[in-house]
């Protein structure tokens, strides 16, 4: 699959991966839609990128409300025919420990990483099943197989992100519509700025973009990196319950 001529969207695009992905679009020879709450921060970058060819519309919309997904979705079937491509990357991640236990976290967390994914498959598919045509790309995370300390609510968010995906894809493949999983390992954006711990194998978000655009060029079911965070990830899977809870539960956090 080439992006020529192809009307893309991508969710997120404010900041990180999705500012990153946005960024390597901009010189394609293809239409963007660039979601995020703080579209300003979009508007910024476009600006500065001087693109005066297919100038992507951007639109200020917070993916965790069904409505305003609605809108945006209306906003541009008025500009576009069609979307061929949704990259569903918006995503939040706080840690949340006993310390700073709200259930606040946890409906920001699975509002934008779970539903706002969810809003737009909803919006996408009547569209999608008619033409028999599309791709959904879902950004989930390599944190998506076990529960870390302090990032529970995290990985139970991407664990359900994926497993959805995954069902989708299932349920899909007959309609001719694909539905591609973006699982990054550490990735060096404002999100993972927070962090207070060393990330193994942390990548520029620069090189996580060119991944994931490589990536749905190949239509690649699963979009995963970098390999030995995968590995990693994959071992840690394999570890019964109990050994890794023993394990984990070492692991002291601040
Ligand atoms: N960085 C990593 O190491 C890593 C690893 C695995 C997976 N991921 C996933 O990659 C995706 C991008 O993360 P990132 O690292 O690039 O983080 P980031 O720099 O914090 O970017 C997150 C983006 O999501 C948008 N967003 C968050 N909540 C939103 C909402 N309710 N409505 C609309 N937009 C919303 C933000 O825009 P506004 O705030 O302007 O709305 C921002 O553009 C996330 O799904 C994240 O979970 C990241």
């Amino acid at each position: 699959m080439n992006f020529e001529n192809k009307t893309i969207l991508i969710t997120g695009a404010s900041t990180g991966i999705g500012k990153a992905v946005a960024q390597k679009l901009l010189n394609e020879n293809c239409r963007i839609i660039l979601i995020a709450r703080r579209s300003v921060l979009v508007k910024e970058y476009v600006d500065a990128s001087l693109i005066k060819k297919n100038a992507p519309l951007i639109i200020k919309c917070d993916v965790s409300k069904k409505d305003e997904v609605a809108s945006a979705y209306k906003l541009i079937k008025e500009k576009y025919e069609r979307i061929d491509i949704a990259i569903l990357n918006a995503g939040v991640g706080h840690t949340v420990t006993t310390k700073n236990y709200n259930s606040f976290y946890a409906e920001q967390t699975f509002g934008a990483n779970f539903f706002g994914i969810i809003y737009w498959v909803e919006q996408l598919l009547p569209e999608y099943l008619k033409s028999r045509a599309g791709m959904i790309v879902g950004v989930s995370s390599l944190a998506d197989n076990r529960g870390f300390s302090g990032s529970g609510f995290y990985c139970a968010s991407k664990a359900a992100a994926s497993i959805y995906l995954e069902g989708l894809r299932v349920e899909l493949k007959s309609f001719g519509i694909k539905v591609l999983t973006v699982k990054p390992g550490f990735v060096k954006t404002p999100m993972t700025d927070q962090n207070k711990f060393k990330m193994p194998f942390l990548l520029p978000a620069d090189k996580a973009a060119q991944i994931i655009i490589d990536g749905i060029k190949k239509e690649k079911r699963i979009i995963q990196f970098p390999w030995q965070t995968v590995f990693l990830t994959k071992i840690v899977g394999l570890i019964p319950g109990s050994l890794y809870e023993y394990f984990a539960s070492k692991v002291k956090m601040k």
